[in-house]
C-alpha cells in the first residue's frame, strides 16, 4: 500500500506536546500542514517554536537552511476546524477524553472529504470506541506516536474493529515515509508498548517492596547488567508517578483486574504523598540543589579465588555459561572442565564451582530453595545480563545456608572477571531475569491474542522505550525453556496468577526439540 503523497495536506488537531511534534514531523516530510487548537494562540506559538527548532537544526548542521525554510513555511494556523477541509489525513492529539474525541471526529466528518483518513493519537482509549459513532468508522485508525515525536521512531498503527485494513496500511506506509518505524497493532488496552512495558515497572516495584535492594542498586543492575538505558525507578521518576500509576491502573481495569497488571501499593503511596518524581522534586530520588542520586551498593573487594570449574553439561544455561566462561578465560583464569561436577548426577549441576560454592544462573527459584533441593548449603545465584561480555555489573544472591567464605570466593571470582558485584536479598527470579521473563511473557501473550506479530512487539519495545533487545528476541537468546522455567518457578514461589505462563511460550517450548522454539528465524 502506498503512502500518502507528500503534497497532500495533513491537518493536526491539538498543538500541545504531541500535536506540535506531529506537525513538525509531517512538515519535515514535505506535507502542507494545518494546525488547529481551541486555545487562543496555541497553534501559532507551536509553529513559531517548531521554526525555532528548525533554526537550531540548521545551526548544528543537521538540516539544510533551504529545507528548514521550506518546512517552516509549509505549516499554517487554522482558525477554525473547517480549515481541515482539504486534508487527506487528520491526526488528532487533543485532550485524552473519549467523549471529547468522539465529538471532534463527528465534527470533522462533516468537514472533510469522504476519502480523508482520520487518525487518533490516543494512548489509552479504545480506537474502536472513538470510531463507533462515525458515519464511516472504517476510516478511523490509531496513529500512536511517542514523546518527543521528532526523536522517537515508533508509531503504533492501531486498528479498531471497524478499521479498514487499507486505511491502516496507508498510515503505516506514510509513517515510513515520515522516517518512522511503524508497527501494526489491534486496538486493545495499552496497545503494545504501554501493555508490554508494565512488568518493567511492576517487577521493580515488587523487588523494592520485598526489600531485595534499594532503588539505586536495582536501577544500576538494570542498566549495567540488563543493558537498559535507564533503570525503572529513575524512569518512573522521569515519567511521573501520577502518570505511570494511572497508566497501570487503566490497563489493569481495562483487562478486568487481571493480576498480571495489579498496580503497586508502594507506587500508590508515592502518589498519595505527592512524590511524583522529578517534576515535584521528589520521587524515589530527591532532585534539586543539594541532592544527587545515591550510589548503588556494591560488594567490597575480595581475593581472587584459586580455582574455578565449569560444568560441561549445563543444559539450558549453556549459552549464558559459555559467555561467562569466555570472560573468565579472557582475564587469564584457568577454567577447569570437570565432568561430572560435584552435585551433578543426582542433583542439578551448577554452572560454576568455586571454593566449594555452587554457582547457578537464576531459574526463578531462590538460592535458599536450590541449596535445599541440592543438599548443598554453599549456593550462590547470578542474574541475567544483556551481554556478559560487556556488562560492568553482576547481581548475586546467596542462600541463607551459604557460608561467608564460600560467598566471598564467588564475589572475588566475579570481581576478578571485571564485574562490580551487587548483592540482592534472596528473592525469586532476581532482577534482570525476572523482568525480562515477565516482559517476554507479556510480549508472547500479545502475539498469542493477535494484538501484533512477534516482529512488531520487538520493534515496538526497542523503538518506543529503547529496550536493548526485543523481549522475544531476548527469549530466543536465552532459550524459551529458561524463560518458562523462571516464570513457572515465580508462579510456584508466589502462588499468584500474575506469573502464569503464556500459552504461546508453552507451545514454543513443546516445539523446541523440533525447531528450537524460536520466535524469530
Ligand atoms: P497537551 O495537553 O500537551 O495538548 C493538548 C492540546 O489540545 C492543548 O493545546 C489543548 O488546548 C488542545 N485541545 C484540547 N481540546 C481540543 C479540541 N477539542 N480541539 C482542538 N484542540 C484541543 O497533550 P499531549 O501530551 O500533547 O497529548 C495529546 C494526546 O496525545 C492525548 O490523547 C494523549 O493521550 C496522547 N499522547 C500523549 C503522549 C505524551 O507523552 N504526552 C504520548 C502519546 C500519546
Amino acid at each position: 500500500m502506498a503512502a500518502l503523497s507528500s503534497s497532500s495536506v495533513v491537518a493536526v488537531i491539538g498543538s500541545g506536546a504531541m500535536g506540535a511534534g506531529i506537525a513538525q514531523t509531517a512538515a519535515s516530510a514535505g506535507h502542507p500542514v494545518v494546525l488547529f487548537d481551541t486555545r487562543e494562540g496555541a497553534a501559532a506559538k507551536a509553529i513559531a517554536d517548531i521554526q525555532k527548532v528548525y533554526a537550531r537544526l540548521v545551526e548544528k548542521g543537521r538540516m539544510a537552511a533551504i529545507d528548514a525554510e521550506a518546512a517552516g513555511s509549509r505549516m499554517r494556523v487554522a482558525n477554525s476546524l473547517a480549515e481541515a477541509k482539504e486534508a487527506a489525513l487528520v491526526v488528532e492529539a487533543i485532550v485524552e477524553n473519549l467523549e471529547v474525541k468522539r465529538g471532534l471526529f463527528a465534527d470533522l466528518e462533516a468537514i472533510v472529504a469522504d476519502d480523508c483518513i482520520l487518525a487518533t493519537n490516543t494512548s489509552s482509549i479504545s480506537v474502536t470506541a472513538i470510531g463507533a459513532r462515525l458515519r464511516r468508522p472504517e476510516r478511523l485508525v490509531g496513529m500512536h506516536f511517542f514523546n518527543p515525536v521528532p526523536l522517537m521512531a515508533l508509531v503504533e498503527v492501531i486498528s479498531g474493529l471497524a478499521t479498514d485494513e487499507k486505511v491502516a496500511d496507508t498510515v503505516y506506509a506514510t509513517a515510513i515515509a515520515w522516517g518512522k518505524s511503524p508497527v501494526h497493532a489491534k486496538s486493545t488496552p495499552g496497545f503494545i508498548v504501554n501493555r508490554v512495558a508494565r512488568p518493567f515497572y511492576a517487577e521493580a516495584l515488587r523487588l523494592l517492596s520485598e526489600q531485595a535492594a534499594d532503588a539505586a542498586t536495582l536501577d544500576a543492575i538494570m542498566r549495567d547488567a540488563g543493558g537498559f538505558r535507564m533503570g525503572p525507578f529513575e524512569l518512573m521518576d522521569l515519567i511521573g508517578h501520577d502518570v505511570n500509576f494511572s497508566v497501570t491502573q487503566s490497563v489493569h481495569q481495562a483487562y478486568f483486574g487481571d493480576p498480571r497488571f495489579t498496580p503497586s501499593v508502594l507506587q500508590q503511596e508515592m502518589v498519595n504523598a505527592g512524590f511524583f518524581g522529578r517534576k515535584s522534586g521528589r520521587g524515589f530520588y530527591q532532585y534539586g540543589e543539594g541532592h544527587s542520586v545515591p550510589a548503588a551498593r556494591s560488594e567490597q573487594a575480595q581475593h581472587k579465588p584459586s580455582t574455578v570449574s565449569v560444568s560441561s553439561e549445563p543444559g539450558v544455561t549453556h549459552a549464558v555459561i559459555n559467555q561467562v566462561e569466555a570472560r573468565l578465560k579472557a582475564i587469564g583464569f584457568n577454567v577447569e572442565h570437570r565432568k561430572p561436577l560435584p552435585g551433578a548426577g543426582q542433583h542439578e549441576a551448577p554452572a560454576f564451582h568455586c571454593h566449594g560454592a555452587a554457582i547457578f544462573l537464576t531459574d526463578g527459584r531462590t538460592a535458599t530453595a536450590r541449596a535445599g533441593a541440592n543438599h548443598h548449603a554453599d549456593t550462590v545465584l547470578f542474574d541475567l545480563a544483556f551481554d556478559y561480555a560487556k556488562a560492568t555489573r553482576i547481581c548475586l544472591a546467596r542462600a541463607d545456608q551459604c557460608s561467608d567464605s564460600a560467598y566471598d570466593a564467588v564475589v572475588g571470582l566475579f570481581q576478578t572477571a571485571g564485574f562490580t558485584v551487587s548483592r540482592i536479598d534472596d528473592v525469586p527470579g532476581m532482577v534482570v531475569m525476572r523482568t525480562v521473563a515477565m516482559l517476554a511473557n507479556e510480549a508472547a501473550d500479545a502475539v498469542n491474542t493477535g494484538v501484533c506479530s512477534a516482529a512488531a512487539v520487538d520493534v515496538a519495545m526497542q523503538k518506543g522505550v529503547n529496550y536493548p533487545r526485543g523481549p522475544l528476541a531476548w527469549t530466543d537468546a536465552i532459550g524459551v525453556a529458561q524463560v518458562v522455567a523462571v516464570l513457572s518457578n515465580l508462579a510456584a514461589s508466589y502462588g499468584e496468577d500474575r506469573y502464569r505462563v503464556s500459552p504461546l511460550l508453552r507451545r514454543k517450548l513443546a516445539a523446541a526439540a523440533a525447531n528450537g522454539g524460536r520466535f524469530h528465524a
